[in-house]
């Protein structure tokens, strides 16, 4: 049985982590998610798993069995000021779900590890599903070099964290694994809306993320003619509403520009360069909003005469998880009373790496409030110790 005042009492304790209320910033690869994993692995070591961290910063916990692995997990970094859930209730779940199992002395034919991913959220280094990509294979070449605002690479940030600084080194092979389980959050309204604590994970939309730079010509804001101008920040803002337009105008697509900075950046200056994020996401042909974001911004360089380029940071396709894993916690979250619906993920999740290798994947949603990436993200106790409940029994019939 899940011991729900347990699961609650460490969720206080994981959300002090980088913590201010109930707001967390605990960012990918930084000291206070390190601090995350060695809780994590302090509690799930008490329970007589094997703790094993990777080259990637990923946290495993291993018990021991025979044959391929079930693995289990989410990641325990958060957005700049963000909630205390995103990420952190699917390794939670995932502790309290294992600990039921062995309280209950319940016998297990499979190896179970608990894994919590690094850096998910990708908020430092403009790289997300970080630790999971590492994992699977999925980084991109060269991701060890990217660098934070203050110039530290990845490569920096692991060593200081005690690794290598080479994330490729892992990679583990995919047939280890008999299955993938992640609960997590909904981070929309739709359980909410519908009366229902939980829900399972159908697919995942397609997600593109991109850093770009525009560059113009910076000159005197008083003394530059308007028709003699190559203002980069103009440029850029025609894009932000095109991205708007064009993600309206296609079915379950949506498009957002989250960053932007502006140089030199004073107030009497023509701004000559303009550096901006773009996250583009869709259910249904991924490819085609991209193709046509880019479109625009190439047509944009041309009638303004500004330079433009475009670094791609991921492009993950759009995700279906796996149909026997989506009965399993189909019957799972019947078990615990709930008449589960299948959905979308609109939010991109580690679960994608592992199942664009091969694994059998499958993900828990749990009703949450107050939106997501942001300090009013909730979800109920109740809630989540159901979630967790349905997790352990699919932990069980998946690993016996
Ligand atoms: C992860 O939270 C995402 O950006 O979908
Ligand atoms: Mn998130
Ligand atoms: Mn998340």
């Amino acid at each position: 049985m899940i011991d729900a005042k347990r699961l609650e009492r460490r969720m206080t304790e994981l959300a002090r982590i980088g913590g201010s209320g109930t707001a967390v910033s605990r960012l990918g690869l930084s000291a206070d998610e390190q601090r995350a994993r060695d809780l994590v692995g302090a509690w799930l070591s008490a329970k007589g798993a094997q703790i094993r961290r990777d080259a990637a910063a990923n946290l495993f916990a291993r018990f021991a069995g025979d044959g391929e692995a079930v693995l289990v997990g989410s990641h325990l970094d958060s957005v700049p000021e963000g909630g205390r859930f995103d990420g952190a209730l699917g390794v939670l779940c995932a502790v309290e779900a294992l600990e039921s199992l062995v309280d209950a002395k319940v016998k297990l034919r499979r190896p179970v590890e608990v894994v919590a991913w690094a850096d998910e959220e990708g908020a430092r280094f403009g790289v997300g599903l970080f630790g999971s990509a590492a994992a699977f294979g999925r980084l991109s070449p060269g991701v060890a070099n990217r660098r934070d605002r203050d110039g530290v690479s990845i490569a920096e940030a692991l060593r200081t964290l005690g690794e290598r600084g080479d994330p490729a080194m892992a990679r583990r092979d995919p047939t280890e694994f008999a299955a993938y389980l992640e609960l997590h959050i909904e981070q929309g309204p739709r359980l909410e809306k519908a009366g229902l604590p939980l829900g399972v994970v159908s697919d995942i939309v397609g997600i593109y993320h991109a850093r770009v730079a525009v560059r113009g010509r910076a000159d005197h804001a008083g003394a530059t003619v308007m028709t003699a101008r190559a203002d980069a920040l103009a440029a850029a803002s025609e894009v932000v509403l095109a991205v708007e337009r064009i993600a309206r105008g296609r079915p379950d697509a949506v498009g957002t520009v989250g960053e932007i900075a502006v140089r030199p950046g004073a107030k009497n200056v023509v701004p000559g360069e303009c550096v901006f994020s773009l996250d583009l996401r869709a259910a249904r042909d991924h490819d085609g909003l991209v193709r046509e974001v880019l479109a625009f911004v190439t047509s944009i360089a041309s009638s303004r005469g500004v330079e433009v380029s475009v670094d791609e940071l991921a492009r993950v396709p759009v995700t279906s998880l796996d149909p026997r894993i989506r009965d399993v916690l189909g019957r799972a979250t019947k078990s615990v009373g709930v008449n589960a619906p299948e959905m979308v993920s609109g939010a991109g999740h580690d679960a994608q790496n592992p199942a664009l290798s091969g694994v059998p994947t499958g993900m828990i949603f749990v009703r949450s409030t107050g939106g997501s990436h942001t300090p009013r993200e909730f979800a109920s106790v109740d809630d989540a110790a159901r979630g967790a409940q349905a997790l352990a029994n699919s932990i069980r019939e998946l690993a016996s």
